[in-house]
């Protein structure tokens, strides 16, 4: 028996089929997480439930306070940790409202708080500490996403590498023809630290992107706020339907 929990991205920031229980707040030596620690029941299993950004979707990408939610969430009890985020898609099987397991990362962030392994923090440890992270993504948990997928009848698209970007803007089209060249797939600007975080804390981390817009230049025009919002809606409910299949299976 384990404990998942769910970091809500945009879009995400409420999960409406969630039976709430309580709602806990957790401090940590890193400070506050986003907000209070949702405990409830999905599809009658025990499940937490914080949205990354905040409830009323407050922190942008480079502010989110990654130490601070990944070990409230341990702390909480969670072991595993499906994280939903809202990306922009490269490759041409990655349109609007496409679901993505990605299996790789390459991280483009700077200047974000990036490993609990720090002298002083109060964290995990005063020594140096280098964690393996070849496969970022739990790749039992991954496994288990796409079986759900499969057997709800849900689209999603096994592997894909990640870009994360620092953000909040979006990027020029030339910053994501360089991302293909370098082998991603898929821009968003949350994914790190908040893998690598994971990784420190020895929970399972797998995510579920879902893409939002093409990325910059892909489809010739801009990328408006309200075709993100309307894509994202759909996604969102695929999300939910997918969580529904994972939870009946699994856990
Ligand atoms: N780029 C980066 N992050 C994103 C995008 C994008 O195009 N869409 C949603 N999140």
């Amino acid at each position: 028996m384990s404990t998942l929990a769910i970091i809500g991205g945009t879009g995400l920031d409420a999960l409406g089929i969630l039976h709430v229980d309580k709602r806990e707040l957790i401090n940590t030596p890193f400070g506050e997480p986003s907000g209070p620690i949702t405990r409830g029941s999905l599809f009658g299993q025990e499940v937490l439930f914080l949205p990354r950004h905040g409830y009323n979707h407050n922190f942008p990408p480079h502010q989110v306070n990654y130490r601070a939610n990944l070990w409230a969430l341990r702390e909480a009890g969670a072991d595993k940790v499906l994280a939903v985020a809202a990306v922009g898609g490269i490759r041409a099987d990655m349109g609007p409202g496409r679901l993505i397991i990605p299996d790789q990362i390459i991280d483009y962030t700077w200047g974000r708080p990036s490993t609990f392994f720090e002298r002083g923090s109060g964290g995990r440890s005063e020594s140096v500490t280098h964690i393996d992270f070849t496969e970022p993504y739990c790749e039992e948990l991954r496994q288990q996403l796409l079986k759900a997928a499969f057997a709800g009848n849900i689209t999603v698209v096994d592997g894909g590498t990640y870009a994360a970007t620092q953000g909040p803007r979006l990027e020029t089209a030339a910053e994501i023809e360089r991302l293909e060249r370098d082998g991603c797939h898929l821009v968003g600007m949350t994914g790190m630290p908040e893998a690598a975080l994971a990784r420190e804390l020895e929970l399972c981390y797998a995510c579920c992107a879902v893409v939002a817009n093409w990325a910059a230049g892909k489809n010739g025009g801009t990328i408006t706020m309200t075709d993100i919002e309307k894509n994202l809606k759909g996604g969102m409910q695929q999300v939910g339907e997918l969580l529904e299949s994972h939870l009946m299976s699994f856990n």
